[in-house]
């Protein structure tokens, strides 16, 4: 049986200086912890291109956890670089998440369309940028947790089949 890990990496300035509460991780830790993962890994770092790439990197190179996520710095301020930073770590790009994130999010706001969010698969471990807001970034998640789940699956070989699920055939 495979372990279900993840890590919540907060990008943000304010937030790596003290100087703002980062509601936005604890809130996707709890979404995460209620769908059945172990969050083994927390961290708030700045807007930094550099320590971005280097957190993905030891998420997946080091920690191997299934899904590794960002929030902050998607969006137009100078300062957001987190979709580049993790393009820059990524070997696949998965963008229906972000296409189905944003989708879904445009019928509760218009603004959503300004989140660049970016997701990929590096090694056995899927990337996935959030907004930075709590609401932002619990209402995008929402959106994708369930068939992430069915990709992680798939990506780590414990799964072959792409098919409907059946309710009524108990498994032993
Ligand atoms: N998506 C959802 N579901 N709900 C929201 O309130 N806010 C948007 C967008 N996506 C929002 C959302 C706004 S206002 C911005 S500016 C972008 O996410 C980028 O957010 P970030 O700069 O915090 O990453």
């Amino acid at each position: 049986m495979m372990e279900w890990t993840a890590a919540v990496i907060t990008v943000s300035d304010k937030g790596s200086r003290g100087e703002r509460v980062d509601t936005s991780g604890p809130a996707l830790q709890e979404m995460l912890k209620e769908a059945g993962y172990q969050v083994v890994y927390t961290k708030i770092i700045p807007d930094e291109y550099d320590q971005i790439a280097d957190e993905l990197r030891h998420c997946s190179d080091d920690l191997k956890v299934c899904l590794a996520l960002t929030t902050g710095g998607t969006g137009f301020s100078p300062r957001d670089i987190t979709p580049e930073a993790t393009l820059s770590v990524i070997q696949r790009e998965t963008r229906g998440i972000p296409e189905a994130m944003r989708a879904f999010s445009m019928t509760i706001t218009d603004k959503a369309c300004l989140s660049r969010e970016a997701a990929g698969i590096r090694g056995e471990t899927l990337i996935v940028n959030l907004p930075g807001s709590r609401k932002a970034s619990t209402e995008n998640l929402s959106a994708v947790l369930k068939p992430i789940r069915h990709g992680i699956e798939i990506l780590r070989g414990e799964t072959a089949n792409c098919g409907e699920e059946h309710p009524h055939h108990h498994h032993q």
